[in-house]
């Protein structure tokens, strides 16, 4: 009897050790598409640290992937996606996939930057929903950008993404990380990780009980 329960015991650790050591998925969205944006380079910089953490990093660049404006959001095209363009469909299979979010934003008129905004407006509540998110917010002045941490927490609330409680802010970000997002100084990564501390702790426990329990319909 304590054999077979010592056995089962064994079976559970193993299982629990291999789902830790699985990888997990995040989206990085990066905010900004302006000529010379000190966006990429933040972006660059909290990829190689996620990746640094086993996480499977997919950069959703808009300049990169050539969001238009905002004409019709893949959720518009019905629910085949009749007809939505295959990029597009792509990009929302990636964030279904998705155990976590990194929104990369600068600030704009105290607020997000619009090509921040217009890419996520291209996609559904639903697939960001039961998954946190993180704000990496950043300015050339002191504030870190801050206001557009503030003004993103509601949007990100309304898609269904928990926004964990730590923002990490980079004041003087041009002074903060070279063109290839190398550090420049011993903040960076210590903000970063305490970030990615609470990223780590509820991507897990989402994945996990979304795995056990689902989710509401
Ligand atoms: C339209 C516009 C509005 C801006 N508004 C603010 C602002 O409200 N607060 C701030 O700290 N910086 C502001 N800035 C300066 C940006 O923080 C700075 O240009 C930063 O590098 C923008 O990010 P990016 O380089 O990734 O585009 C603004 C810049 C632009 C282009």
């Amino acid at each position: 009897m304590y054999r077979a329960y010592l056995k089962e015991l064994d079976t559970k650790n193993r299982m629990a050790s291999s789902k830790a050591a699985s990888k997990l998925k995040a989206i990085l969205f990066l905010g900004t598409v302006r000529e010379n944006r000190v966006g990429l380079r933040v972006a660059r910089f909290m990829q190689k640290q996620l990746e640094k953490r086993n996480y499977e990093v997919e950069m959703f660049d808009p300049l990169e992937m050539k969001f238009p404006l905002l004409q019709k959001p893949v959720h518009f095209y019905g629910p085949e996606r009749t007809g939505a363009p295959q990029w597009l469909q792509d990009a929302e299979k990636k964030i279904k996939a998705a155990d976590a979010f990194v929104i990369v934003s600068g600030e704009y008129n105290h607020s997000v930057p619009p090509a921040l905004s217009n890419m996520l407006d291209h996609f559904p509540g639903s697939i960001f929903s039961y998954k946190p998110s993180a704000i990496v917010c950043y300015s050339p002045g002191i504030y870190g950008g801050m206001r557009a941490a503030m003004a993103l927490r509601p949007l990100l609330s309304e898609m269904g993404t928990l926004s964990v409680s730590n923002i990490f802010g980079i004041p003087e970000v041009h002074k903060a990380l070279d063109e290839e997002g190398v550090p420049k100084n011993d903040h960076m990564e210590k903000g970063a990780g305490k970030l990615l501390d609470q990223l780590d702790w509820y991507a897990t426990a989402m994945k996990n009980h979304r795995n056990t329990a689902g989710v509401p319909q």
